[in-house]
């Protein structure tokens, strides 16, 4: 497993192995490697010849007051984990690398970034299309994994890459969870055991209103209360947001009588976790499968 953190090195090697006819597969993380990320990995593995895991802490996809100091960083533990993985390369840029001080340019994806975490993340999105954009140039992948426990991120990539031609594919993958139903997730290690008790509160509310809508619930508000109910009876649990969208506007919807996101954000002591399902109008779960969708 090669590690990489120069970028004229790491395109260098992704030339050899495009041109010895191998497909390239990416992954691109934050680093603090778990369950959730190896499954990206594993997909890679299966499906193209080639797998390329970036670690990487990009700083401008943190608002002001969150946790970018903070992120859990363990650099020799997850080389370990992608070296388990049979990763073949692992690209470890430096801010430096990345944003030298002339970098002016971002890539900004409108209306649908503006809704759900993008509402009270101020150029959170921002960040993550112009580092993933970056990546995408610098990896230049057939096939990139995104994970649905991200599902607005993983629609907004989609998005920038149908809007800017990307030649590549995305795939979404599943959200892994632990046994409780908790999406795995780095900020799990936040929360203390009483929090951590309390932190499934957001899957189960949403497999609650998985089963309504399958006993025919069909108004988004009294889902919507559903949720907010079970997620209020958590001690600690602050709601950010519930919401019900459709997978293309992610506009707020009245009536489930299409697929669906139903999307929440809960604060639970210092960690804001995130999770949703997605649906169709008769309550079956729903794969979104990636850029290919997209008109
Ligand atoms: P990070 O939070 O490290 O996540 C990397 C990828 O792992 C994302 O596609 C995310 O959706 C996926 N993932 C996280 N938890 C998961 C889980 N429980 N099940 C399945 N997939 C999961 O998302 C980012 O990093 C960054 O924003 C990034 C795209 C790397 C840009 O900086």
């Amino acid at each position: 497993m090669l590690v990489c953190s120069d970028i004229d090195q790491t395109c260098r090697v992704l030339r050899a192995a495009r041109q010895g006819g191998k497909t390239v597969g990416f992954v691109p993380t934050l680093g603090a490697l778990h369950a959730g990320h190896l499954s990206l990995i594993t997909a890679a593995r299966d499906q193209t010849d080639y797998v390329v895991v970036s670690i990487y802490v990009n700083p401008i996809q943190f608002c002001a007051g969150e946790d970018y100091r903070s992120y859990p960083r363990d650099l020799p533990r997850d080389l370990d984990l992608c070296r388990q993985g049979a990763v073949d390369l692992v690209f470890t840029p430096t801010d430096q690398q990345m944003y030298p001080g002339r970098c002016v340019t971002t890539v900004h994806v409108d209306k649908i970034t503006e809704v759900l975490c993008g509402a009270d993340r101020p150029g959170h999105f921002d960040g993550v299309t112009t580092v993933v954009a970056k990546l995408f140039n610098i990896v230049q992948p057939d096939v990139a994994y995104f994970g649905q426990k991200d599902a607005q991120q993983a629609l907004v990539i989609c998005r920038m890459v149908k809007d800017l031609d990307f030649p590549l594919h995305i795939r979404i993958c599943p959200t892994v969870r632990e046994p409780d139903g908790l999406a795995v997730s780095s900020r799990n290690q936040y929360l203390n055991p009483t929090q951590r008790q309390e932190a499934p509160c957001l899957y189960k509310a949403l497999t609650a209103a998985r089963g309504a809508i399958v006993s025919g619930q069909r108004q988004c508000d009294a889902i919507i209360d559903q949720i907010r109910g079970i997620i209020e009876s958590a001690d600690q649990a602050k709601i950010d947001y519930i919401a019900i969208v459709d997978l293309e506007q992610l506009g707020g919807q009245v009536v489930i009588d299409r697929p669906v996101l139903i999307a929440l954000a809960v604060q639970i002591g210092p960690a804001r976790l995130i999770d949703n399902i997605v649906l169709d109008e008769n309550g079956r779960d729903v794969i979104i499968k990636g850029s290919e969708d997209l008109d």
